[in-house]
């Protein structure tokens, strides 16, 4: 008896020993917690990437592992010690996650299968039970086609007649911008899922088909912009950086570290030379696209920034502080161009020299809108009026006002004479902005008739 126990109980202790460790149960929770903030698309620290179990052998600048020789392991090197390298700045490991690590060496790296979580499961109704929040909208330069973002999808439509609308899924949880290109042969649709990945997606709006689809980084983006010469979108993302996405998808992205928060809004200058940039950090930044650096931070608000856009001489901000701001590149920009320096240089003309105010705002500004032609700017605020001003002299040219608040997105056609918004109940409206006529309501997606 005595002995069978003893047996059985050593047979338990060494299956414990050589239990198999699953990438996928075991190794990935480990990763994603401690380790992808800086071994990923987005960061990538050591050139190292952490995230995607395809590159695990290819990325670094040593091999990360011999399959079963765990001592000579730079991932497991990494991480034991009085002080471990690695997770850089943080608390050690503990020691049944090291020990998990280091079993998952010794029994040879073994990929049983891909995180769970590089497959969200967004799923589309056919029907909503209640009218999703329209987070994003969009208008053709022509003014004759829109989109608008709802959830998971996004919805085209014609803006005259009544043909039916066409509903392109996404895999993102969260559909942050649409915007369809400015020569109108694409759609953009951005987003991602929160602390999973960021999503862009490229499609051709007289079909509805996806062109590309592309993952980067760890969170989602926010707004941006196309370049006027429609092959790049630049969009904000949640770790402070703004991301190029070339349209070509062979074409890798580019990113820089701006802000130290959420960049909510990125936008092109007209020329497509610069880039304005706002966020959650308050600050307002004008970067170049070529050298893909910081020329200048031009202004810091008190209140977290939502939008930006840039006219013609202008950079272009508003946000939570209720005011809304144009700031003059050539004198902002004048001495830190020349120089070069970006950060390092002393900018030398201060705020009140460039500084180009418009009338106060009646609520927090939840999205700005320029023309194709720059000549117009569309402001909307939490509250149910939007108002029209020429960038020429900052006037106001009209309001459109008993929209359905608070109004999450809006965009103008090329001229400006048609406007469309996005509203938190669902609705998406189409105005003339002559007569301030609403030209269309409509609720894009199928909602179940109430019983
Ligand atoms: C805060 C940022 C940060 C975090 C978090 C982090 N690393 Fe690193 N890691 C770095 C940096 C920076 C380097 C490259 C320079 C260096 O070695 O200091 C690096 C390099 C490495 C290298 C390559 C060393 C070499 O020379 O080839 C390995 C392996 C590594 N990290 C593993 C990990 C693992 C595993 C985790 C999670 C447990 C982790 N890192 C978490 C910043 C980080």
């Amino acid at each position: 008896m005595r002995v069978t126990l003893f047996i059985s109980l050593l047979f338990i202790a060494v299956g414990l020993g050589a239990a198999e460790v699953s990438y996928q149960r075991d190794v990935w929770p480990i990763f994603k917690r401690h380790c992808i903030g800086c071994h990923s698309a987005q960061k990538t620290k050591g050139k190292l990437r952490l995230d995607d179990p395809k590159l695990l052998r290819s990325t670094g600048e040593d091999p990360l592992f011999v399959p079963g020789k765990p001592e000579v392991s730079m991932l497991i090197k990494q991480i034991i010690g009085d002080e471990p390298e690695m997770p850089q700045n943080e608390p050690p490991l503990s020691a049944a996650k090291v020990n998990l690590l280091r079993d998952w060496v010794l029994q040879g790296a073994k990929i049983d299968a891909t995180p769970a979580n590089s497959v969200p499961a967004v799923v589309i109704p056919k029907a909503y039970t209640s009218a999703p929040a329209v987070t994003s909208v969009t208008i053709s330069t022509d003014g004759k086609l829109a989109a608008a973002a709802c959830r998971s999808e996004v919805v085209l439509f014609k803006v005259e007649g009544n043909d039916a609308p066409r509903r392109v899924p996404t895999e993102f949880d969260l559909i942050t911008h649409v915007e369809l290109s400015p020569d109108g042969k694409l759609l953009a649709i951005a987003g991602g899922s929160p602390q999973q990945f960021g999503g862009v997606m490229f499609v051709n709006p007289a079909d509805g088909k996806t062109l590309s689809v592309r993952r980067l980084g760890g969170d989602t983006f926010f707004r941006g912009n196309f370049a006027p010469d429609s092959k790049t979108i630049a969009l904000g993302a949640a770790n402070g950086a703004v991301f190029l996405i070339p349209v070509d998808a062979s074409a890798p992205p580019k990113s820089i570290e701006l802000h130290s928060d959420w960049v909510m809004d990125v936008a092109f200058t007209a020329d497509g030379k610069q880039l304005v940039s706002g966020g959650r950090d308050k600050t307002i930044k004008v970067s170049s696209v070529a050298g893909l650096k910081l020329l200048r931070s031009i202004d810091q608000s008190p209140e977290m920034i939502t939008s930006v856009a840039a006219d013609p001489l202008n950079a272009i901000a508003a946000g939570d502080a209720r005011v809304l701001k144009g700031y003059d590149f050539k004198i902002a920009l004048s001495g830190v161009e020349v120089s070069g320096a970006g950060n390092g240089s002393r900018p030398v003309n201060k705020l009140t020299q460039y500084v180009r105010t418009y009338e106060g705002q009646s609520d927090k500004v939840t999205d700005l809108a320029l023309s194709g032609d720059r000549k117009l700017l569309a402001v909307a605020t939490r509250s149910a009026e939007i108002r029209l001003y020429q960038t020429t002299d900052r006037k106001r040219k009209t309001a459109i006002t008993k929209v359905p608040a608070p109004v999450f997105s809006i965009a103008l056609n090329g001229d400006g004479s048609r406007l469309i918004l996005g509203s938190k109940s669902g609705e998406v409206q189409i105005y003339d902005t002559a007569s301030s006529k609403l030209l269309k309501t409509i609720v894009p997606v199928p909602v179940l008739a109430k019983k």
